[in-house]
């Protein structure tokens, strides 16, 4: 049966030959493959690596390390994460925010870079070491290779210092632009595939925004998003309130919280208004209710009004919601509980809430992976979706029907 099928499928190759190429010798040669659209992989929050390099005035314990010759890889460095070595870490991964200039930096003494810039592996494997639990864009990449495409030439990757949001981003907005450019040249003029992950959807709404529709139509295949947080998340609440875990790394939501609430994306990705009401409950306590309109007093009783000040930054992104004007495909998951609201038992704030749950992949809230499809009649390019049920938010990355999808889109 195989060996016919396959004479079969050699025959339709060898007749097509010849019908399409008339005047060509009458040798067997595979059909022509259509082209290939070279892809950018666009990270979400947590996909990129990040390395620093010390010579700190101090440190918060005699045992964290003070100085170091070499830049080094601190996300996702499990070993850096383990316990009393967290506050070394946390120190040296966690952001300043300076409410007159508007900007974060560092702690004293460190500096970072985001190794990697347009490669695919520091996006495929967020840990350099390779480790499992650091396999990011790993299961597409792969399949791509697999089907002909070359990792750093017609696969990119376009990495970003995800603590901030796009108000301090404007940076990396352009040089996504040059780098589509440039892969674009390398790859016979081929218009670009983007790939986005979470955070890197709405990063991607921004970045199309701001592009005109003639360069758009020039250089853009389309995006395909991957449980994208278009319109933020309300798990950002519960984070600002109490940090996250980072689900089964073995780590304290309260060890992660300081770093995780100094980032300015975490503020950008609160609930945005495109499909949040304002009068919708944020969270409750016996009290009074914190509606998504009055998320300012909550942070303001929460005693961290700094989180206000960094959204207050990104809002006008927040606010956009304006159809980025090129073919999209929504890959999402539902039916996972998924951070809805929070309900304090008591009045203080600092004591821990129940979590109220609904429909989402475990971090992006249904109605916020589904927004892409609010575009739909707004813009003239095509919105499709897949939706591939219980299958958590990073899990989804490696879903055999969401990386089928990709390949019959890319390949097939
Ligand atoms: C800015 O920060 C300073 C010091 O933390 C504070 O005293 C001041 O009230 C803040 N200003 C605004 C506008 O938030
Ligand atoms: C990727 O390409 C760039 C520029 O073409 C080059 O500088 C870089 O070393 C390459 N990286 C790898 C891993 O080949
Ligand atoms: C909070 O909102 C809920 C409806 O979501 C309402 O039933 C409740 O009475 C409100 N609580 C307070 C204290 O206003």
């Amino acid at each position: 049966m195989r060996t016919a099928s396959f004479l079969c499928f050699t025959f339709i190759i060898f007749v097509s030959q010849i019908v399409d190429n008339s005047e060509a010798s009458f040798i067997i040669r595979r059909a022509p493959k259509k082209p290939l659209s070279p892809v950018i992989f666009v990270p979400g929050d947590g996909g990129s690596q990040v390395d620093v390099k010390l010579n700190k005035p101090s440190t918060v314990h005699i045992f964290c390390t003070k100085a170091t010759k070499e830049y080094f890889n601190i996300w996702l460095n499990l070993e850096l994460l383990a316990p009393l070595i967290i506050d070394c870490w946390t120190d040296n991964a966690k952001l300043h925010y300076d409410n007159v200039t508007r900007t974060t930096s560092n702690s004293p003494g460190v500096e970072h870079r985001i190794p990697g810039w347009g490669d695919s592996e520091t996006v495929e494997w967020i840990d350099p070491s390779h480790a499992k639990q650091g396999a990011y864009f790993k299961s597409v990449g792969n399949m791509l290779v697999d089907n002909g495409y070359v990792r750093n030439v017609s696969m990119r990757g376009a990495p970003f210092d995800f603590r901030k949001g796009p108000s301090e981003l404007g940076q990396y907005f352009i040089d996504l632009k040059k780098l589509t450019e440039e892969t674009y040249d390398l790859n016979d003029h081929e218009p670009i595939t983007y790939i986005a992950h979470s955070m890197g959807a709405p990063m991607l709404m921004i970045f199309f925004q701001q592009q005109t529709e003639a360069w758009k139509e020039k250089y853009v295949k389309r995006m395909i998003t991957i449980a994208g947080a278009w319109a933020g998340s309300a798990k950002a609440v519960k984070v600002f309130a109490m940090g996250d875990d980072l689900g089964s790394l073995g780590l304290f939501a309260s060890e992660m919280k300081p770093m995780q609430i100094s980032m300015p994306s975490l503020a950008f990705l609160l609930p945005f208004p495109a499909v949040w009401k304002p009068d919708e409950v944020l969270v409750s306590t016996p009290r009074r209710n914190y509606t998504h309109s009055q998320l300012n007093e909550f942070f303001t009783d929460l005693g961290y009004p700094i989180a206000w000040e960094m959204r207050k930054d990104n809002l006008k992104f927040v606010e956009n919601f304006a159809p980025p004007n090129v073919e999209i495909h929504c890959l999402y998951s539902t039916k996972m509980k998924t951070v809805e609201g929070l309900r304090y038992k008591s009045n203080d704030l600092s004591s821990t809430p129940e979590l109220i749950y609904g429909d989402g992949d475990g971090s992006v809230n249904l109605r916020s992976s589904q927004a892409c499809t609010l575009w739909r009649g707004l813009q003239k390019q095509s919105i499709s979706t897949l939706n591939v049920e219980k299958v958590e938010h990073f899990e989804i990355l490696h879903n055999e029907k969401v990386v089928n999808y990709i390949k019959d889109l890319m390949i097939n």
